[in-house]
């Protein structure tokens, strides 16, 4: 159990897989563990609601369709958007090279411009290089300062150069930086750019208010927000959506087919083509409800608390370079280090041995790596049933991994 500010987050007896003796899971970055909510959410539906939905008119057709469209109310009215606008896909990356693949062939054209950052995944570089490369267009990058930080006046001559889109990360799965998307995206608009924010680590972490953001499209994946692997979500502007071909043809996006033409769906469904992930998305709108019965403060508060007492115990131990923002203020709840003269897997394989599981390698940001100057770094990442005591195992573990290669 952990206090913070007053408040109590003590819901580390809720996730199944914690019952496992000994283990410091802080690898949330890479995937969230599951609440027994979600768990017994899926598989409610798996066992007393299976049907395939939207066509059938008996009452387990009706059930599992209101599940599961029940999923996409919550999941939109939580974050401020509208069900219309909330497009399911299988993950974050695909989502992206849905609006890279309709939004970029619609709208790229030879000569144009994209801006992303240095700190993106390759989720939000990979699909408009193939983009640009189909349009003849160009990529720059706006970025990072020595504290891991967007440099914004770099901004500014590239908005000057009138982009198409501008992509951005909301907060780095890699620095644990937290960007001013709204004022990212306020600046892009007055550009005459479209902006794409990527929330894969921003959703699970922080409040998330999209009609604040206001960003043209704005995604995120459910495994990472303590729902199921196989749903990811996009939000868009419905008349930007309306106006985008669509990305997969098939059953269900269409609304009639002939022999040479067809007509699409309205939205959301235009964009989903083929048998809907059914308990995935269920299984997504009961982490949501999960997370509100929490309160995102709450989250945010008790993270941001576990992050500040990681970064204090990291400045402790000798030779550790830690990257991105000295504060946790300007953090979510990531954070990479290097410890020198071992190699990053090393030091993940020595912290395994006493349980400790975190994540090493380039984290799907190899550009990044080489702005940093490092090939991989190792990362701990932090969730609501993490404790000041898995904290202090990664310390203790970072310790006699130095031991082992003095
Ligand atoms: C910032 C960021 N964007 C996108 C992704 C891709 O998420 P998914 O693999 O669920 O598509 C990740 C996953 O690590 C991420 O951290």
């Amino acid at each position: 159990m952990s206090t913070v500010a007053g408040q109590t987050l003590d819901v580390a007896s809720q996730f199944p897989v914690l019952e496992r003796k000994g283990l410091h899971y802080l690898d949330t970055a890479a995937t969230a563990q599951k609440p027994l909510a979600v768990i017994e959410a899926m598989d409610d539906l798996l066992r007393h609601h299976n049907a395939s939905i939207h066509r059938g008119v008996y009452p387990l057709a009706v059930e599992a369709t209101d599940l599961f469209e029940g999923a996409r109310d919550r999941a939109a009215a939580w974050l401020g958007s509208t069900s219309r606008e909330t497009i399911f896909t299988k993950n974050a990356t695909e989502a992206i090279n849905l609006v890279a693949h309709a939004w970029g062939g619609a709208n790229l054209r030879e000569g144009d411009l994209v801006v992303l950052t240095q700190m993106e995944h390759h989720s939000n570089i990979v699909p408009w290089q193939l983009a640009c490369q189909a349009a003849g267009a160009e990529l720059a990058y706006v970025p990072i300062d020595e504290e891991g930080e967007l440099v914004l006046d770099a901004l500014d001559p590239l908005l000057e150069r009138g982009p198409k889109l501008v992509g951005v990360v909301h907060a780095s799965n890699v620095l644990g930086t937290i960007n001013p998307v709204e004022e990212i995206v306020r600046r892009a608009h007055a550009a005459g750019a479209a902006v794409l924010v990527d929330g894969t680590q921003a959703v699970p972490q922080l409040p998330v208010d999209l009609r604040a953001i206001d960003a043209d499209f704005y995604v995120w994946t459910a495994h990472k927000a303590y729902g199921p692997t196989g749903l990811g979500i996009l939000h868009g502007r419905a008349e930007v959506l309306e106006a985008m071909p669509p990305f997969l043809g098939g059953g269900h996006m269409i609304a009639s087919v002939d022999w040479q033409v067809s007509r699409y769906a309205e939205l959301p469904h235009k964009y989903e083509a083929g048998t809907s992930p059914i308990a995935e998305a269920v299984g997504m709108g009961a982490a949501v409800a999960w997370l509100q019965d929490l309160g995102m403060e709450r989250v945010r508060a008790h993270e941001h608390e576990l992050v500040a007492y990681a970064l204090e115990r990291l400045a402790g131990v000798p030779c550790l370079r830690v990257f991105g923002p000295p504060t946790a203020d300007r953090r979510g709840a990531v954070v990479s280090f290097a410890l020198e003269g071992v190699h990053p897997h090393d030091v993940a394989e020595i912290l395994a041995r006493d349980g400790v599981c975190v994540r090493a390698g380039h984290h799907c940001a190899q550009p990044l790596m080489r702005v940093l100057g490092v090939p991989a770094t190792t990362r701990a990442s932090f969730a609501v049933h993490n404790s000041r005591d898995d904290v202090d195992a990664l310390i203790d573990g970072l310790h006699r991994v130095r031991e082992v290669f003095a």
